[in-house]
């Protein structure tokens, strides 16, 4: 039996095999499509960049939705096709970036556990079409995904027709890795019935309606993979600041020894703090997060981490080591749909510490994620606020300062709030740690400039708030100073 059709079980389908350029006249102008991948691991491949190729002489516009951001340049190749017209939930891609920030491309920049919910209840428009990347069809018809299982289940479920791309780069031994429940709409849902990270609730693959797979192609490009800056002194040194506060959250009885579900934003600084779990006391630690990327492959290979659950594998230098090797991880990984990884009912029965990077955050606690200097979008907001909101520790990290010291990541107002001061548990840079539980605007105020400010900006924010103190309020500011550090850097380069 040739193996490419080994991989579609339910033989009927095999009719609907086809080229990926005859499979992309199924899309027209002004469709929703919703496709798999998830940062960069199990986005479909062929079509849209088979679709990328024929806009250049074909123009079509499309609403593209995803699970997260992608890799293979997909999003780049759309843009600059003119494709995207409207782009959700995140993405983080230059090209794209660019067209969003001049305002050609729409980004409905939503949490990631979102997407699913608004368009489940017709909030926003379900997917015309659903392109889902799969390693295989089951007997009976249910959709196996791949490195990442995203929103491709409700993409699936929505959509008039479905498109699969069956990834031949991906070992079949991923089959058996995925849980895929989706919740009821409201108001019938009821408790999603998931108590421990490891739980199992749902099948292992995504239950459609074999009639709706109109097409079926293959894919021989393999994910790119992730690639990670080693840590560096500033890192290194967040890191450090972390586990110290978890050894004392430990010894005084306030965590358990493993913890709890822990939750990381993607980034150099999260590898770092989780590279640092290596070196650290705790034991038998486990992650209930949307992204897995090498350091949590590396804490189970040294056994201090015994599960890991998440919506998406992006790995960088242990891809290759991870994918020959599956079998031996299979009953430590579990990969959900992101509203059920990033599902506010469940991280807050979880009891997650979510781990996440600012852009900047300001004098009172009040984080911004997304938008430099307020105005121009850096990625989205990802699962961040899904994980912040509802977590048992919230906690943000970054470095002091950015561009050599140009700017002060610890600023009198942030320009742009996403995460606000009533959320935030704890502020992590290289310089120390600000403890902000239980704390009044301006008791937090003199924690987050003393324990985390560079001290070439410490003076400058302590001059502010002394001003702000004596004209009053609960959270003291000065209104037309509190942007001034913004707007100094955009005229002068230097806040
Ligand atoms: N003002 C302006 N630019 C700043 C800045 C500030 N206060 N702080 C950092 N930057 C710049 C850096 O200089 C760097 O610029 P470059 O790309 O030109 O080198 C860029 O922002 C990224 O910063 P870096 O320190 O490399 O951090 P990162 O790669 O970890 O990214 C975020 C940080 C916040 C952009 C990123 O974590 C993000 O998009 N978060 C939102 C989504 C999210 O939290 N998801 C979590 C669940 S996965």
């Amino acid at each position: 039996m040739n193996l490419d059709l080994n991989r579609i079980r339910f033989v009927s389908l095999r009719e609907k095999i086809m080229p990926a350029e005859q499979a992309i006249q199924l899309i027209k102008d002004n469709m929703v499509i919703g496709m798999s991948g998830f940062g960069g691991a199990g986005e479909a491949k062929t079509i849209p960049l088979a679709l990328a190729e024929y806009a250049k002489t074909h123009p079509l516009k499309i609403t593209f939705a995803t699970g997260a951001s992608l890799g293979n340049k997909i999003d780049q190749k759309l843009c600059e096709a003119h494709v995207i017209a409207r782009r959700l939930p995140y993405q983080a891609d230059p090209t794209l970036r660019k067209a969003i920030n001049a305002g050609e491309v729409m980004f409905t920049d939503q949490h990631l556990s979102e997407t699913a919910e608004q368009m489940k209840h017709h909030v926003i428009q379900k997917p015309d079409i659903a392109i889902i990347s799969a390693i295989a069809i089951t007997e009976d018809g249910q959709i196996i995904p791949t490195g990442s299982v995203g929103n491709s289940a409700i993409f699936a479920e929505l959509a008039d027709q479905i498109i699969v791309e069956i990834d031949r780069t991906i070992s079949p031994d991923l089959e058996g890795v995925h849980d895929i429940y989706i919740p009821k709409a409201r108001p019938n849902r009821g408790s999603i019935p998931l108590t421990q990270v490891s739980d199992r609730i749902g099948t292992q693959g995504i239950t459609v309606n074999p009639d709706k797979i109109v097409a079926i192609v293959f894919n021989d490009l393999p994910d790119t993979s992730a690639s990670m800056a080693e840590p560096d002194q500033e890192t290194l040194a967040i890191a450090k600041n972390l586990i110290n506060f978890f050894e004392k959250e430990v010894e005084i009885g306030r965590l358990p020894q493993n913890l709890g579900p822990l939750q990381s934003g993607v980034g150099s600084i999260a590898n770092a703090v989780f590279s640092g779990f290596e070196h650290s006391s705790f034991t038998d630690l486990e992650m209930y997060s949307e992204v897995l990327q090498d350091c949590t492959f590396q804490l189970i290979d040294s056994g201090k981490m015994k599960f890991a659950s998440g919506s998406s594998m992006t790995l960088d230098t242990c891809a290759d080591q991870v994918m020959q090797n599956f079998e031996q991880y299979k009953d430590k990984i579990v990969l959900r749909p992101q509203d059920i990884s990033n599902n506010p009912e469940l991280i807050r029965r979880l009891g997650i510490i979510a781990i996440n990077t600012a852009i900047e955050f300001d004098i009172y606690g009040n984080v911004n994620s997304t938008h430099v200097s307020g105005t121009k979008m850096m990625n989205g907001i990802g699962g961040s606020g899904d994980f912040t909101r509802h977590a048992h520790l919230a906690i943000f990290v970054t470095k002091s300062i950015a561009k050599d010291g140009a700017i002060s990541s610890v600023v009198p107002m942030v320009s742009h709030v996403d995460h606000n001061e009533h959320d935030i548990d704890i502020l992590v840079t290289e310089q120390g740690l600000a403890d902000l539980r239980g704390l009044a605007p301006r008791e937090r105020a003199r924690e987050i400039i003393d324990h985390c400010a560079h001290p070439s900006y410490k003076a400058a924010l302590n001059d502010y708030f002394d001003r702000a103190c004596q004209r009053g309020g609960h959270t003291p500011h000065i209104l037309n100073e509190a942007l001034s550090w913004h707007a100094k850097f955009e005229e002068q380069g230097h806040m």
